[in-house]
């Protein structure tokens, strides 16, 4: 049997938490859906982790990192990032060009020749730490938009390997496109990987109709459901669709534990009164937290029984707050939900309850079991696990999910979900009352679906068939 390869995972930011208690230092693993589902392979495969330790240079790293690697059987390589850096290549241009661009809000983009050569030279640096530490037996794996260009680099510095690459974001129509100064080279420099992945086929097809409006000479060789193989200059690229999941039965074992359950049932014991509709985001204007509180106040103008029925809990993560457009977004939902809650509060009932903090698991488990309904509204998303998330911890099966047709989720839940358009103020306060109204037989067999669904549909099967993909070996010249 063929040897598996070690197994190289590169991407922006550690799945680490560094933090000082006291004098101590510590490092536990991050709580994101990648490290859960890469951490297992990873071990298995004897694997390494590369990427930017978030933390400043007085933490003892070396350290740390091997205390880390004994803990978890696989290792962290670190790539620092200067102060300098952090503003242009990350702030800048993942965050101020790339994430709104390829989130089609093209009024939030903002482009900087300087920022793109930060953004370049930063890339670059990631394929020197690759090479510090990697050989020409291992897999490597990139991930994200913060990255695009590392495959570039890497094969400028000789790499012949097969190289991977996913992108968790979505991939921005050809129009869309168009608008980057930038475009020939980030898409010359995306094929230079053997393996591309995206979360749906949408995003699948933007890309091949992106490389080939703006790339030519590159040609489609074959189109099918999985996959789609591209040439250009004497390779063949393979691209496929591979939407990412949560650990299904990790939230589901979790949601029925006793402390989760304790808590619940505090939180319906505070709530007795009435029902809840739950929107848990990081802080980001793609989220469609505004429209969303507009919706709920349209539901409330609209259907005087949600009054003192119903409350929406928003939790809002604090998320990239040195970007001046989520500061300004902070300000505005601020504003938004005192001005709500000012028109429409009675004793005993707050229209919006909102905080801007992070939970720690127990409490958000227990915000998803307990909450009749949940709104997940972004403009639009790569997929967005807190549907999925919400879903796995709806444990006695009578939660009613609202999601948007604009996340990557709606492809894989959208029959079984109440789908609305987050734009669409009525359609969404109109789908606000349904949920609230909807029978509990109807409520139960749509949440049993979807449960059925993102069952089959995990994490682990997503990384599984990712990397099956990546079995083929990096195919030789034409
Ligand atoms: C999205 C991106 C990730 C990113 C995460 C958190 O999910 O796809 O690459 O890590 O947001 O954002 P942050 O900027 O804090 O890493």
């Amino acid at each position: 049997m063929e040897k598996q390869k070690r197994l190289v995972v590169v991407s922006n930011r550690l799945p680490i938490v560094v933090g000082q208690q006291e004098e101590a230092w510590e490092i536990a693993p991050g709580s994101g859906g990648l490290v859960t589902a890469l951490a297992p392979i990873l071990k298995s495969r004897n694997g390494l982790w590369i990427g930017w330790p978030g933390c400043g240079e007085e933490a003892p790293l070396d350290e740390l990192f091997a205390r880390f690697s004994q803990e978890h059987n696989y290792r962290l390589h670190p790539v620092p990032l200067t102060e300098t850096e952090v503003e242009k290549y990350y702030l800048g241009f993942s965050n101020e060009t790339l994430w709104p661009l390829f989130h089609d809000l093209l009024g939030h983009c903002h482009f900087s020749q300087e920022n793109w050569l930060a953004y370049d030279e930063v890339n670059r640096r990631f394929a020197e730490g690759i090479l510090q530490v990697a050989t020409e037996d291992d897999l490597i794996w990139v991930q994200d938009y913060q990255l695009a260009l590392v495959g570039a680099h890497l094969r400028q510095m000789g790499v012949r390997q097969s190289l991977a690459y996913f992108l968790h974001i979505p991939f921005p129509s050809p129009d869309l496109l168009r608008r980057l100064p930038w475009k020939i080279e980030l898409l010359r420099a995306l094929l230079e990987y053997d393996l591309i992945g995206f979360q749906t086929l949408r995003d699948r097809r933007n890309f091949t109709n992106g490389v080939l409006a703006f790339l030519p000479g590159a040609e489609v060789l074959s189109r099918q459901r999985h996959y789609t193989l591209i040439k250009w200059k004497n390779r063949v690229i393979k691209t496929g669709h591979f939407p990412i999941s949560i650990d299904f039965d990790q939230f589901d074992a979790d949601a029925r534990s006793t402390e989760v359950a304790d808590a619940a049932w505090y939180l319906h014991e505070k709530f007795q009164d009435h029902q809840l509709i739950l929107g848990i985001d990081r802080l980001d204007y793609t989220k469609g937290i505004p429209e969303r509180f507009l919706a709920f106040e349209r539901a409330l103008q609209k259907y005087p029984a949600l009054h003192k029925n119903l409350s929406l809990l928003q939790v809002v993560v604090p998320s990239r707050t040195l970007v001046p457009e989520y500061q300004t977004l902070k300000e505005e939902l601020d504003g938004l939900a005192g001005r709500i809650n000012g028109h429409f509060a009675e004793p005993g009932w707050t229209p919006i309850h909102y905080q801007f903090r992070s939970l720690d698991r127990v409490q958000l488990l227990a915000y998803y079991r307990t909450s009749e309904m949940a709104l997940i509204t972004p403009l639009r998303d790569g997929m967005n696990l807190v549907a999925k998330e919400y879903c796995a911890c709806s444990v006695d099966h009578d939660g009613v999910l609202i999601l948007s047709e604009f996340a990557g989720a709606a492809d894989q839940l959208g029959k079984e979900a109440l789908l609305v358009n987050p734009y669409d103020i009525e359609e969404t306060a109109d789908a606000i009352y349904r949920a609230f109204t909807m029978e509990p037989e109807e409520r139960r067999r749509r949440m049993h679906r979807l449960r059925a669904q993102i069952r089959r549909n995990d994490v682990h099967r997503w990384a599984r068939s990712f990397l099956a993909e990546n079995k083929i070996q990096r195919a030789p010249p034409l």
